[in-house]
């Protein structure tokens, strides 16, 4: 058996082997697979000529319409193929959260249709920031690896994931795209993700760089912060991901940094990003991003979106990367050596993750196995807010619940934009449009009736909320009323404050005014105030929770799931907390009034109390840590301790190790230093050991170029919170410097 196992598998190399050789032949792309992913895009660029270069650099716009470019296949973005060196097309389609599925607009009254298949056909994880609040790389590397699965069986070779711009600004429609506001979990879930969607064979992308933390004039605003603030905070981020999850290519943003915007912006990609960061793979523009054929020199290596018909940029006049571009080069403004390291650069992440050898195939998905995978995903990221008097899980006995507002008998509510992902099966009600191309979509997986799956005794009730007098009659008619408070956010909008939309702060007060055990269930895209707190006894934020959210929902309303999400963003008690009480409408914002303290770090460093901490989530266990251990070898800190479930279940908990710099260094009093999502029985312990990131260490100095560690005893923290410390101990560490 295990000889005929073996000779099986030599007649199989022999034939890969063979059929390898022959389309090395055939086609050169294919050639030299032991060679490194720069030595063989080295080759491949020799064959090319410099109109095949140029090609390559120019990736054309195929959104939504009728006017795509022939032999797309309506993604976002298409590179058309290069036969004659077996270079295949680029076909780069949206991820914010699932391969999106563009919705074409019919009109007035009329649902849309979609480029790839009517009703949908990709499954959508929960919001990525719902991702974050699992606090575990694991789910994000399986829910990229999902999408990254559904993209390759669908003939899509680029995602446009990986999202990671920092929340410094809550209100932003796209926050629940984002990771939240610190950069080293932000980075160790971007990385997760991205390993595994191009363990598909799928190029990822890291999005957008920098600094467009709002979508308030997102194409004219200008980010302005000073060099070190942005190293510690927003570009940390961006660089640990990238060291982590080597996407093939990162995406510059619409905005300005410092004044230049960031696809013409020498010093954010050829400094930064090229130089100090030896980033190996291109910068492709965002969505018509680009504003010239300078871009090229400021370290640019394809332009997104041009309009196939005309050449032009995306809604411009103008092309930066077409007819410009080698006029430049032919009277000598840019160097050939430029062409070539764009094109060199676009290949070699070809190379890298397997674009050649491992071509998309349409082939049909497995669409239950992939829900599973967001299902996951959602029951990890759901946090437990409140949980007074164990008013959950809901007892196995209960007679009657009201299920109240947010359409939580039909589905649950997802984000829009790029993001959005139209779901199998279609919307669980018709999509409603928003006030641009937006539209507001509800998954089809209601909380109402899988709850009523796992209390089959139970009598449910259902009112949508838009009266809350007869909504309050329903709660007080009921053993518990639980109300499903939406908040829809979405690409190109933010929010005008942190309040629940649509009067829904009322309808929470009315019906926990008749019923004392309410409960309120968040679907939303970012944090929210909540007047109401301190009226109801439970709350559970579920984020937008995907294509299985009202599983994940109702497992955690009954205890099937025990919550293990914590908050990757703080929520304010309101807008008067955050560094800009309202939202900048100028073209510039100011980004030095908090600097690197982001976040809790803004809360820490201005003593104000926030309604709930980052890194805060309930258990329906407890668990408490001991023996902590630090030792410090060279710049590497090592800190260990033991976590115990003293509770009662089985639970997964996340304990967190916060680093404070001596001498009042640094942005803030903590920094985030490292964690890990443990899974435990009852009376069960484990030692979890992390190890500090040297950049965590540090502050960035700015004369010298170069990370900067103070001599200095430096305060370690081991908590359930960013507000809640249980183990305290200090290391000791000499001082050092590190190149940039
Ligand atoms: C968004 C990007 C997206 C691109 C292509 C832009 O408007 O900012 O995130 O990838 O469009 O759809």
């Amino acid at each position: 058996m295990k000889l005929a196992r073996l000779s099986r598998t030599a007649a199989f190399a022999r034939t890969a082997l063979f059929t390898a050789l022959s389309l090395a032949c055939l086609t050169p792309a294919l050639a030299d697979q032991g060679a490194s992913p720069d030595q063989r895009a080295d080759k491949l660029l020799k064959r090319m000529s410099l109109e095949d270069m140029h090609h390559m650099v120019q990736s054309y716009n195929d959104m939504m319409t009728l006017q795509q470019p022939p032999g797309s296949m309506g993604a976002a973005g298409y590179v058309p193929a290069l036969p004659k060196l077996g270079i295949p097309a680029m076909q780069q389609n949206d991820a914010g959260i699932g391969v999106h599925n563009y919705p074409i607009d019919q009109g007035p009254g009329k649902q849309p249709k979609h480029v790839r298949g009517e009703e949908g056909n990709t499954t959508p994880l929960p919001s990525t920031l719902g991702i974050a609040a699992s606090w575990n790389p694991q789910v994000a590397y399986a829910g990229g690896r999902m999408i990254g699965g559904e993209a390759h069986r669908q003939g899509i070779n680029v995602l446009l994931a990986g999202g990671i711009n920092l929340t410094r600004e809550p209100r932003d429609g796209r926050t629940f795209e984002y990771l939240g506001e610190d950069p080293l979990l932000a980075s160790r879930i971007d990385g997760g993700e991205i390993r595994g969607i191009q363990s598909q064979h799928v190029i990822s992308t890291i999005k957008h760089y920098a600094l467009n933390d709002q979508e308030t004039n997102r194409l004219t605003v200008s980010a302005n912060i000073d060099e070190a603030a942005m190293r510690e905070s927003d570009l940390l981020a961006f660089e640990l991901a990238i060291e982590d999850g080597h996407p093939g290519s990162v995406m510059c943003g619409y905005n300005k940094v410092n004044g230049v915007w960031d696809c013409s912006n020498t010093h954010l990609l050829t400094d930064i990003l090229k130089g100090d960061w030896k980033y190996p793979g291109w910068v492709m523009t965002d969505w018509g991003a680009d504003h010239g054929v300078q871009d090229a020199m400021a370290g640019t290596d394809q332009v997104s979106g041009i309009d196939h018909t005309t050449g032009f940029s995306l809604g411009q006049t103008y092309s930066s990367f077409g007819a410009p571009l080698l006029q430049a080069i032919q009277k000598g403004d840019i160097p050939k050596s430029r062409l070539e390291d764009m094109t060199h650069r676009i290949l070699r992440s070809m190379y890298a993750v397997g674009l050649f050898e491992h071509p998309p195939e349409k082939k049909p998905l497995d669409v239950e196995a992939d829900a599973l995978v967001s299902q996951h995903a959602a029951e990890e990221g759901i946090v437990l807010l409140k949980n007074d008097h164990d008013q959950l899980p809901l007892h196995k006995d209960i007679k009657t619940i009201a299920i109240i507002g947010g359409h939580a008998d039909a589905g649950v509510l997802s984000g829009g934009g790029s993001a959005e992902v139209w779901p199998i099966g279609g919307p669980a009600i018709p999509a409603v449009k928003g006030p641009d191309w937006q539209w507001k979509v509800y998954d089809p997986s209601s909380p109402m009736k899988s709850l009523q799956k796992l209390l089959p005794n139970a009598k449910i009730a259902y009112d949508d909320g838009s009266d809350p007098a007869k909504a309050a009659a329903l709660a007080k008619s009921s053993d518990v009323a639980i109300v499903f408070a939406t908040q829809w956010t979405c690409e190109g909008i933010d929010q005008p404050n942190l309040a629940l939309p649509d009067n829904q702060d009322a309808l929470i007060e009315a019906v926990a005014a008749a019923n004392t055990h309410s409960v309120v269930v968040l679907e939303n895209g970012g944090p929210v105030k909540m007047p109401w707190l301190s009226k109801v006894d439970a709350v559970v934020e579920a984020w937008f929770p995907g294509a299985r959210g009202g599983e994940a929902i109702a497992g955690v309303l009954t205890g099937k799931v025990n919550p293990s999400g914590h908050l990757p963003v703080t929520f304010p008690q309101g807008e008067q907390q955050l560094p800009r009480v309202l939202i900048t409408q100028e073209q510039e914002v100011n980004y030095n009034i908090e600097g690197a303290a982001v976040g809790y770090k803004w809360f820490d460093k201005k003593n104000l109390q926030p309604l709930f901490p980052f890194g805060f989530g309930l258990s329906y266990s407890r668990f408490d840590y001991s023996d902590l251990h630090v030792s410090t070898q060279g710049d590497h800190v090592t800190v260990s301790f033991k976590v115990s479930n003293v509770g009662q279940r089985e639970g997964k908990d996340v304990p967190q190790v916060y680093v404070s710099l001596p001498d009042g260094l640094g942005e803030a009093p903590h920094r985030l230093a490292g964690f890990e999502k443990v899974s435990l029985q009852p009376g069960q312990s484990r030692t979890v050991s992390v190890t500090i990131d040297p950049r965590l260490l540090a502050t960035f100095d700015v004369p010298g170029h170069q990370w900067k560690i103070a001599a200095g005893s430096y305060p370690i923290q081991v908590g359930h919170s960013s507000r809640d410390f249980v183990l305290n101990g200090a290391a000791a560490v000499a001082a050092s410097t590190m190149a940039p």
